[in-house]
């Protein structure tokens, strides 16, 4: 088994990935700390909570709060509301959870699970990378001490996706991103380079209606409200990318995706190519990007495991 961290700005995407991470048995979720990005960090520590009760997952599992603002301090990115709705989880009206959050800070945490399980953890990270920038900053032996991480992020090849240049989770903390990608540490990109034809189509989700309970309509009014808004913004694309599940189907199946090793730079000033994630001619390769993906191997093992 995989020791694992979720990193998470919750989010219906992150949602969908943290149940898929639940439902793996190849996968230990030592701990999911909430990030600011998709909503506020504490919407993400709400939602988390939340898709936990639904999933009536292990109590055990602890949702840790981290960061509520970027490095810089500067809000760049506003909320992705029209993606994620008010509440980040499509407006599901889910009551409060009666879990609570852990005590720790998600950076400390982060270092103190490193420490405990030296070479052994993966941090899977599907919102901006402030908690892991700051735990590198705390504490920067965590990157000699840390398996690696597989970051939800970046556009290497392809377009972005809140601006031309940058996708959502770099641009809302570039300096973040970039303290991680310069920090040694081992790196695996899964950016919208692959995550954009990984597709979740009105299909799938009508076949979860088959199956009656309170998480398949959670699962329907969360996707359908994404389905929705995709399709508002690229009609032509028939369904909605499945980014933050990729990040995990990477870890519990690395033959999902092909990976190459580049040097990838992090676009830090303020401008249109703020978040920008490019390839860089150096020698030193600091990340391994999925340029390659089995779409259908994916999307199939994804949906036999969210149900
Ligand atoms: C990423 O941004 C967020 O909106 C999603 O949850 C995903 O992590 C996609 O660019
Ligand atoms: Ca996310």
């Amino acid at each position: 088994m995989e020791h694992v961290i979720l990193d998470v700005d919750t989010g219906i995407d992150d949602a969908l990935a943290i149940a898929y991470a639940v439902h793996s048995p190849e996968l230990d979720v030592l701990g999911i700390t909430t990030c600011f990005g998709n909503v506020s960090q504490k919407e993400a520590t709400r939602n988390t909570l939340q898709v936990l009760d639904v999933l009536d997952a292990d109590d055990n599992i602890p949702v840790i709060p981290g960061a509520n603002e970027p490095i810089s301090g500067q809000h760049i990115k506003e909320k992705s509301t029209r993606i994620h709705g008010e509440d980040g989880l499509g407006n599901s009206g889910l009551p409060l959870s009666k879990r609570t959050p852990y005590s720790s800070e998600a950076a400390d945490f982060i270092i103190e699970k490193m420490e405990e399980y030296p070479g052994q953890i993966t941090v899977i990270a599907v919102g901006p990378q402030t908690n892991m920038a700051l735990a590198i900053q705390k504490n920067p032996e965590i990157v000699r001490l840390a398996k690696r991480v597989v970051i939800m992020g970046g556009a290497v090849t392809v377009p972005g996706n809140v601006t031309p240049n940058a996708e959502a989770n770099i641009y809302a903390d570039p300096e973040a991103a970039s303290i991680v990608f310069k920090s040694g540490m081992p790196v695996t990109l899964v950016g919208l380079d692959v995550t954009m034809q990984t597709l979740l189509r009105v299909e799938d989700v009508q076949q979860w209606g088959e199956v009656k309970s309170d998480y398949s309509d959670f699962l329907q009014t969360i996707c359908n409200f994404y389905m929705d808004a995709y399709h508002q913004f690229n009609p032509e694309l028939g369904g909605s990318a499945l980014h933050d599940p990729l990040a995990v189907g990477v870890v519990i199946d690395p033959s999902f995706v092909k990976t190459t090793p580049m040097h990838v730079g992090v676009n830090v000033e303020r401008g249109d190519a703020l978040g920008n994630t490019h390839e860089v001619a150096q020698k030193n390769k600091n990340v391994e990007v999925c340029l390659d993906i089995d779409v259908d191997h994916f999307v199939s093992h994804f949906l036999n495991r969210i149900v």
